[in-house]
């Protein structure tokens, strides 16, 4: 989730030393710079969405005087997983082809107050001019069989550099509080080294999830009628 700006982490030098295996200096610069440099272009189109999703929660929180965004976090796929990615879909390790085959090198995750609050922003967003949709999945309105819930999208924006203008695909996923805790949770459990997953477990985890749609269902219901009473 923590980046530094301009400097090459260890994953990335990691990266880069094995794109460049076998090769000399030369090679390294054909393949360090451009990956530097599309890993920017990747980290200012998360600016420039989380600013997007920034402004809308300013302007829709005088309207409805709440805030529908509890907290957006971005993240840049690291360059492990990249390669690994790459890897797994065979096709070539080259800086070109991490564009042309990944959609979510830039993330971009929008936590929100209620359900309801997911699609008025996914709405907002997806129609503004510069927004372009690849790809949506509405894991809320079809849950995964495992019970994992939120809404993809993947889209396209112009980010605008000194002498051009670049498209770059950035996957936003929008949660709920209630979604995002049980994610990182189940996501943590899943990936913990040398567990096995028993049916009980999936079964347990499912339930959690269901739990977790219905706590958020009498929220959203517990907060209209509150609004309902003010107004
Ligand atoms: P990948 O990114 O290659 O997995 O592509 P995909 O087309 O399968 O993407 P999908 O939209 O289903 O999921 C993309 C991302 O959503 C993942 O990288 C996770 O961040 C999240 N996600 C999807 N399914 C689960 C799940 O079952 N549990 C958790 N914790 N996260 C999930
Ligand atoms: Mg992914």
């Amino acid at each position: 989730m923590e980046f530094h700006r301009n400097e090459l982490n260890p994953l990335e030098q990691n990266l880069i030393s094995r794109l460049s295996q076998g090769s000399m200096k030369g090679r390294l610069q054909q393949v360090a710079l451009p990956y530097r440099e599309l890993m920017a272009f990747y980290r200012c189109a998360m600016m420039t969405v989380e600013t997007k999703f920034n402004v809308l929660n300013e302007e829709l929180s005088l309207q409805y005087d709440r805030n529908p965004i509890e907290a957006i976090k971005t993240r840049l796929k690291s360059p492990e997983s990249i390669l690994n990615k790459l890897t797994a879909r065979q096709v070539p390790l080259t800086v070109e082809s991490i564009e042309e085959h990944l959609n979510d090198v830039a993330g971009v995750r929008v936590i929100c107050s209620y359900p309801s609050d997911i699609y008025m922003l996914a709405e907002a967003f997806l129609k503004q001019d510069d927004v372009t949709l690849i790809k949506r999945k509405d894991y809320i309105a079809n849950p995964k069989e495992n019970g994992y819930r939120s809404l993809h999208l993947i889209v396209q924006i112009p980010i605008f550099l000194h002498d051009q203008k670049r498209l770059m695909k950035v996957e936003v996923q929008f949660r709920t509080i209630s979604m995002d805790w049980w994610a990182s949770l189940e996501h943590k459990i899943r990936y913990k080294k040398d567990v096995i997953i028993s049916p009980e477990i999936e079964k347990e985890l499912k339930e959690c999830a269901e739990m977790g749609d219905a706590l958020d269902r009498r929220m959203e219901a517990v907060q209209k009628q509150v609004d309902h009473t003010v107004s």
